[in-house]
């Protein structure tokens, strides 16, 4: 048994794969940079060593929802061009002009602060003005516009800024054919031909997602910004599965069986008893549960991989465990669960889990918790280091892990 094997739980991440997604979304979008989106510890993958995949396939931007998460990127030394965009009032602008970091702009508060802080420190900051073209989220209305391109404007020809970008975001591109794909390009091709005749003269325009990445290719601009599909999912079933756009999934969620035993007919099983067995059969306790992501809505749906045969959680899964029927079976204790992965060896994929809980893959993979050690592979190569940052969170894991193991 190898090292990594032996351990309770583990998100293997297959760096490789990243770096060829990467490489196939480049391709799609051919003419435009690309910005890996490393938000949210890279989608669950872990930011820090995604990044650096990503610019080894030549991911010219990373991106970031905080701040904090782009200071980090920089903290461990990713150097070139990052973009972060959700601020709050008294948000970091100062530490971020000086960290070099595109900063997101939505509204005249947010222009006051970053002048104010490129003032401080002495330097200005690149500014990227968001254009709220129908999502009705984060970005600046379109009858509010003028004034904060005006005012940016001012900014810039004084020297506190310069406005690097003009960007957008997509309701409903992982619809295709919806009608709010058209009409926000419309409405973003509008507001950008606006700020571009007041004088400004953006680096980049950008506005697409994966799914429009994919899919809108009159979306892509300058820059197309992905997330889900470097990681390998496709953005929605109805689009394809992640092969029909050239993609595989990074990451695999595997855990090792922690008990076989016997049950007798009419056992109840975990939490509530919503599970009982219909005869006497083999029971196999899983140990992951809902603080290690596995979502608690896919209780008696979710699907697992152990010894070569798919079965399903039976009952509730709890915080740090859930038990499957193994229908008679016997697999040893410390047989691999692959609860998600590629698909190729017969494992469910993050979708199957997705549907299970009624979610979408993205919040699957997100939300693998930080107990999961990430185990860094590189193709079928096998684990090439453990990060160390979930060692610190797993004290249960390995510092490094074994190369060359066979997957
Ligand atoms: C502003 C912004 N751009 C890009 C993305 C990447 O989206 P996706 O994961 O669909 O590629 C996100 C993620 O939600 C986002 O919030």
């Amino acid at each position: 048994m190898n090292e990594t094997a032996s351990l309770r739980a583990r998100a293997e991440i297959d760096l490789a794969a990243l770096r060829a997604n990467v490489r196939a979304l480049r391709e799609r979008a051919a003419g435009a940079q690309l910005m890996a989106v490393v938000k949210s510890d890279g989608y669950g993958h872990g930011a820090v060593r995604c990044a650096e995949a990503a610019r080894e396939a030549g991911a010219a931007w990373l991106g970031t929802a905080t701040p904090q998460e782009a200071f980090a990127l920089r903290a461990a030394g990713l150097g070139g061009r990052i973009m972060c965009w959700l601020w709050t009032p008294g948000g970091p602008w100062r530490e971020a002009v000086e960290a070099d970091i595109d900063v997101s702009v939505s509204g005249l508060w947010a222009l006051r602060e970053v002048v104010a802080a490129a003032g401080a420190a002495g330097r200005p900051a690149r500014v990227q003005l968001k254009a709220d073209t129908g999502l009705g989220r984060n970005g600046c209305q379109p009858a509010d516009w003028p004034e904060l391109v005006g005012e940016a404007l001012a900014a810039e020809r004084a020297g506190h800024l310069r406005i690097t970008g003009l960007w957008s975001h997509f309701a409903c591109a992982d619809e295709p054919g919806h009608p709010s794909i058209a009409a926000q390009l419309d409405v973003y091709r509008a507001m950008v031909a606006y700020a571009e005749k007041e004088g400004v003269e953006p680096e980049v325009r950008h506005i697409a997602n994966s799914p429009a990445t994919l899919t809108v290719p009159e979306s892509h601009f300058d820059l197309v910004r992905t997330g889900i599909a470097m990681y390998g999912i496709s953005p929605a079933p109805e689009l394809g599965v992640p092969a029909d756009f050239g993609l595989r999934p990074v990451m695999t969620l595997a855990a090792s069986v922690a008990l076989v035993k016997d049950a007798p007919a009419g056992h109840g099983v975990s939490y509530g008893h919503h599970y009982t067995t219909s005869a006497e059969t083999t029971l196999g306790l899983v140990p992951v549960g809902y603080a290690d992501g596995v979502p608690r809505h896919a209780s008696g749906r979710g699907p697992v991989l152990i010894g070569g045969k798919v079965r399903t959680v039976a009952g509730r899964v709890a915080m740090d465990q859930f038990v499957v029927d193994l229908d008679g079976d016997r697999p040893e204790e410390g047989a691999e669960a692959v609860l998600f992965g590629p698909g190729d060896r017969g494992e469910p994929t993050a979708q199957d889990w997705a549907e299970a809980a009624d979610t979408i893959a993205y919040e699957i993979v997100t939300r693998i918790g930080a107990r999961v050690p990430r185990v860094y592979v590189d193709g079928a190569a096998g684990p090439a280091a453990t990060d160390a940052a979930a060692d610190r969170a797993a004290p249960e894991a390995p510092v490094t892990a074994t190369r060359g193991v066979a997957r």
